[in-house]
């Protein structure tokens, strides 16, 4: 097994021997491209600290500290922001645990949450379990904010709510859309404008194809706006999960709040696992930015090849591809329900019974999402070649 290209590292059957949901959901013949896991090895730094950490014992309670450190120079090295320091971050279990936690301190039951579908389903479903009322604002047709669809969500909210919130996903999934400067900074005057306090899920932030990430707390006027963050997609440690919640520098009300409430935190595994990844990883993610871009290059070759009626807006960042299968024509079962993550419906649930390839379900992701699939391209070339084929055959074999 190589480490040298993590994205080519692996076979089918290493990788079926994994016991992850991405290999174990799904019957042995499915081709999973489905939940945002990676098909590499970890890297080197990781498997170090961890292997180190089993031999002396050293599974304690973490020093979360370590973790904030980590991360802070992590991010001042390749996004040049210093705003994380232990004043206004505070580490958390996992990003999800941090938005349910900011959500919970920035807003009260009944009060408006307003999205961009489509979206990462759970953020329908976290708000709407802790009693919060979701308001769409979809994405323009180039996947891009659309700022008068956020102003009209906006107003609604205000209008609604006593203390409305924002959810942003910086980068965005599914489609890879990676928020420019201009754009945030109008998100952030907006906001200011109807009274919104931002939340800004940065998971997939180290996760950059072309251009730059731009923090969200490093802009003027965000100084009441909230990130959180973790390696957990960038090194594929979603099963050794750790995440900081970073308050913009008015935030302290949100430090504060968060104080006065049991907010899990990082497990010590997840502490030292993250930390070598934020501190020793930058070759091995630049090594497989590189091989990222080139699986998305394959990824449009073999669309064109195999199924030229799919439509696909290749983003700027993560290792999804959002795309729109409606002018297939797929019969489609019932649609699972928005929020869903692990409902397949329409044009996904077609292709997992015909080509034995898991893909997510466009409904679960919101208003806009039926007739749409998101496929995560970071698996090896021959499985994503592989995969493609078996989707071309089922629909030439539709008739
Ligand atoms: C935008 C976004 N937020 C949060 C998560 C989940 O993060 P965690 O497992 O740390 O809660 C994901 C996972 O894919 C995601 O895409």
């Amino acid at each position: 097994m190589s480490n040298a290209r993590p994205l080519s590292s692996l076979t089918l059957s290493e990788l079926r021997q994994r016991t992850s949901e991405k290999w174990r959901h799904y019957p042995s013949d499915v081709v999973p491209l489905w939940v945002a896991e990676m098909d590499v090895p970890l890297a080197e730094p990781i498997q170090r600290a961890l292997h180190d950490a089993i031999a002396i014992g050293d599974l304690g309670y973490p020093m979360d500290d370590a973790y904030l450190v980590a991360f802070a120079a992590f991010a001042a090295r390749r996004w040049n922001w210093d705003g994380i320091d232990s004043a206004h971050s505070i580490p958390v279990a996992n990003v999800m645990t941090g938005v349910a936690a900011a959500i919970a301190v920035l807003t009260d039951p009944g009060d408006t949450v307003v999205v961009n579908c489509p979206v990462y389903p759970p953020f329908y479903s976290y708000s709407e379990r802790s009693g919060r009322v979701v308001s769409e604002a979809p994405l323009g047709a180039d996947g891009r904010l659309d700022f008068e669809e956020l102003e009209a969500a906006f107003e609604r909210a205000r209008a609604k709510s006593v203390r409305p919130a924002y959810l942003l996903c910086n980068p965005h999934n599914p489609t890879g859309t990676l928020h420019r400067t201009d754009e945030l900074t109008r998100v952030l005057e907006l906001a200011d404008r109807y009274g919104l306090r931002v939340i800004s899920d940065e998971i997939h932030a180290p996760l950059v194809l072309r251009g730059d990430f731009t923090p969200l707390l490093r802009l003027a006027g965000a100084e009441r706006a909230v990130a959180v963050l973790s390696a957990s997609k960038a090194f594929n440690l979603a099963g050794a999960p750790a995440a900081v919640l970073v308050a913009g520098r008015n935030g302290a009300d949100v430090i504060q709040a968060l104080g006065q409430r049991v907010v899990p935190g990082p497990s010590q595994l997840g502490v030292i696992a993250q930390s070598a990844a934020l501190t020793d990883g930058d070759d091995w993610l630049d090594i497989l930015l590189e091989d990222l871009c080139a699986r998305q290059e394959l990824l449009i070759h073999l669309l064109a090849e195999q199924l030229p009626d799919a439509r696909y807006l290749p983003g700027d960042a993560t290792y999804l591809a959002w795309l729109d299968l409606r002018s297939l024509n797929l019969e489609s079962p019932v649609d699972s329900p928005r929020g869903d993550m692990a409902g397949e419906s329409g044009p996904a649930a077609y292709f997992l019974e015909h080509a034995r390839v898991a893909l997510s379900g466009g409904a679960a992701f919101g208003s806009g999402g039926v007739g749409h699939a998101r496929l995560n391209f970071a698996t090896t070339e021959s499985i994503l070649r592989g995969a493609l084929e078996q989707m071309g055959r089922a629909v030439g074999n539709r008739h």
